[in-house]
Parts: C-alpha cells; sequence; structure tokens
C-alpha cells in the first residue's frame, strides 16, 4: 500500500559532534525514498525563534557522501538557551516556547525528528508534548550521558581522538622523562576518559563518578618511576573536582560556565608531589570535530532510517537507540532526566583496575 506524501522537519541540537551530518543524510534519504519532504531548522531550535523560521528543504542532493564524512552539522546548532527560560538581554528569563511551537507549526510538518543529548531531548519533548506533534529523538553526545542507549552518536570518535593523544602523548613522555597528563571533555561523566585511558595505555585516570585521593595517584606515579620506567600517563575527566574543592569551570561570554581546568591544577601538584617534569594536554573541542569513526557512521545511519520508519509507523514520543548491537526505540520519558554515568562497580572500571590503572580511590 503506498504511504501518503509527507512533510517531516529535522534538527540537530546540543553541542555538535562527528555524526551528526551522517544521521542527517540517512533521515534524508530515508525520507525521499518514502517520497517525503524533509526541513531542515537552522540552529537547532533558535531557528524556529524567527518569522519565517530559519529552514532549508533538505533533498538527496544536498546530503552527498562528502557531507557524511564531515563533522559539525550542515544544520548548524546550539547548546546555548533553553527555550523555556531563555536568557534576554536585560538579564531576565522569559518563557519563549509558545514562539518555537508557533514557527513550527507554519511549517505544517507532520513530526519533527531531533538529533540532541538528554538536555536537547528533554526540552524537544517538552516543546512537541505542548504543541501536540509528533517526535522521534536521536541520541548524540561525545559525554555518552544519554541513558537506555548503549551508545550515542559521537562518543566513539571522541574516544578514538583522545585514544590518538594518548599514542601521539607517549613517545614524548618517554623521550623526555615527563608525566603527561590529558584533560578529556565529559561533562559529568567519566565515559570518555575511562575508555581513552584503557585504549591509551594510561596509568592513571580521573573520573567524576569515583571520588580520588591525589596521594594514591602519586604513589603509583612514584611507583612507576622506581621501577624504572621513566613515563607516565594519567587521563583526568573535566568534570573531577579539584582535590580541595569543586570542578574547575569558567564563564563564558554571557555568563554561561563551562567545565575545563582541573587538568593543570592535577598536572602542576603531580610535579610539585612527584618533583617530576609534567606537562598538561587540554583536548577540548578537538573531540567533537572531524571525521566520524566507522562506527558513528554505522549507528547514524541505522538510527536516521529508523526514526523515519517509526514516523512513516505513526510513532511519537519515541527515541531511537542502540542496544546489543541492533537500534530498537525507547520511550523519551525513560531517558529524559537520568543521566547515564559511569557506574563504577562496572565491567570498564574492573577492566582498567585489572590492567593496574590507578583511579586514585580515596
Ligand atoms: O556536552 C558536550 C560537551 O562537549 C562537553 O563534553 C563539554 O563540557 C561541553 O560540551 C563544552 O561546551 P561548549 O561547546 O559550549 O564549550
Amino acid at each position: 500500500m503506498a504511504t501518503a506524501p509527507r512533510r517531516i522537519a529535522l534538527l540537530t541540537s546540543g553541542g555538535d559532534c562527528a555524526g551528526l551530518n551522517a544521521i542527517i543524510r540517512a533521515v534524508v534519504l530515508r525520507a525521499e525514498a518514502l517520497n517525503w519532504e524533509v526541513i531542515g531548522i537552522l540552529n537547532g531550535t533558535h531557528g524556529l525563534m524567527y518569522d519565517p523560521p530559519q529552514i532549508m528543504t533538505l533533498r538527496t542532493a544536498d546530503v552527498d557522501t562528502v557531507m557524511m564524512r564531515q563533522g559539525g552539522t550542515i544544520l548548524g546548532t546550539t547548546n546555548k538557551g533553553d527555550p523555556f527560560a531563555y536568557p534576554m538581554p536585560d538579564g531576565s528569563l522569559e518563557d519563549r516556547s509558545w514562539q518555537i511551537i508557533e514557527n513550527f507549526q507554519t511549517l505544517r510538518c507532520d513530526a519533527l525528528v531531533g538529533i540532541g543529548g538528554d538536555g536537547s531531548l528533554a526540552i524537544l519533548h517538552r516543546l512537541a508534548q505542548q504543541g501536540g506533534f509528533p517526535l522521534i529523538g536521536v541520541p548524540k553526545t561525545i559525554d555518552n550521558d544519554v541513558s537506555v542507549t548503549e551508545a550515542s552518536i559521537g562518543f566513539d570518535t571522541a574516544v578514538a581522538v583522545a585514544t590518538e593523544a594518548l599514542d601521539r602523548l607517549q613517545p614524548t613522555a618517554a623521550s623526555h622523562d615527563r608525566i603527561m597528563v590529558l584533560e578529556v571533555m565529559g561533562r559529568d561523566a567519566g565515559h570518555i576518559a575511562l575508555a581513552a585511558a584503557i585504549a591509551g595505555g594510561a596509568d592513571v585516570v580521573l573520573i567524576p563518578e569515583i571520588p580520588y585521593d591525589l596521594a594514591n595517584v602519586v604513589s603509583h606515579v612514584q611507583e612507576i618511576r622506581r621501577s624504572g620506567r621513566n613515563f607516565a600517563l594519567v587521563v583526568v575527566s573535566e568534570g573531577v573536582p579539584t582535590p580541595d574543592g569543586p570542578a574547575v569551570k569558567s564563564p563564558l561570554f554571557g555568563g554561561e560556565m563551562r567545565l575545563g581546568g582541573i587538568g593543570h591544577v592535577i598536572g602542576s601538584r603531580i610535579a610539585d608531589m612527584c618533583q617530576a617534569e609534567t606537562r598538561v594536554t587540554v583536548l577540548g573541542h578537538v573531540q567533537r570535530g572531524g571525521h566520524p569513526s566507522a562506527q558513528d557512521r554505522v549507528m547514524a545511519a541505522a538510527f536516521g532510517v529508523h526514526a523515519v520508519d517509526l514516523i512513516r509507523d505513526g510513532k511519537a514520543g519515541r527515541m531511537v537507540a542502540w542496544s546489543d548491537r541492533c537500534v530498537i526505540d525507547v520511550k523519551i520519558e525513560d531517558i529524559v532526566a537520568r543521566p547515564h554515568k559511569v557506574d563504577a562497580r562496572g565491567s570498564l572500571v574492573r577492566t582498567a583496575r585489572g590492567l593496574g590503572i590507578c583511579l586514585g580511590d580515596a
């Protein structure tokens, strides 16, 4: 039976990551195969704060295999400005959700595919409920902290970048008898740090989920040096608190706070306590850009196709997810406000311990 032509909207929201363009491509290809039209909304929900909304029609010609290989998102995105409490120039917060819903309705789309992390998906879910339009969520975030799904788009690539950084730091560390500290992203979840530390042969990994005592880190590094190895690799997740207080954050232009800088705190303390030359690398946004890994591309393709098929089947309020090597879908409510952190007793923590990696346990 032929399906009636439909018009669906698509947006990317939250911090960018590798693999977003691959999802966009998969959605467009699958929708065109069903003879549907796809409207891309620019810059996340910000594109819906304009009248007329900022949009682009997406056709197969716009999503060739060159763009699929590239990082970033051709639609643009934003990780600032919750529309339910939108920061206004005078410093006040205003509910602009009505404007987004009204502008979305002018697009006359049958459904929205929203690609985002847990924060963005929670906002989109609220908008969809208030506006009464069907939403299908697609999880993406290098932090890998969206619950239920085993992985989110962008995480695999970010881990590969952090692992490559360790591969490059190791020879220079060995050549100079140095301790190398690598700070990686992840917000309040240590998934990137833990996976990269295992894959990249680190000696120490500090993650927000496991309280640490710097004395334990120092004695582990000193033991390595006593045993005759002249260098050490230490991975620190950005959300780890300082030895004496909270996590290191700095204000952005506009006032929002961002994590970053704990690597330097840990590095200088290790240098003093170990009396050893120490250097610090803060990997930052390098983890988000660049070509998506094959795994991220495969998942992006599966997520994009499944998202369109869910709309075809009349489903709403679902998020596509990765489970047991397959794409499945779950209720968006099941993931909202339940960030998936590293399980301190989980198998990867046990793996790290089994390899002799120090987690600094307090
Ligand atoms: O959530 C993704 C992420 O890259 C975090 O790991 C990091 O803390 C944050 O975004 C950085 O945000 P921004 O791009 O605004 O600097």
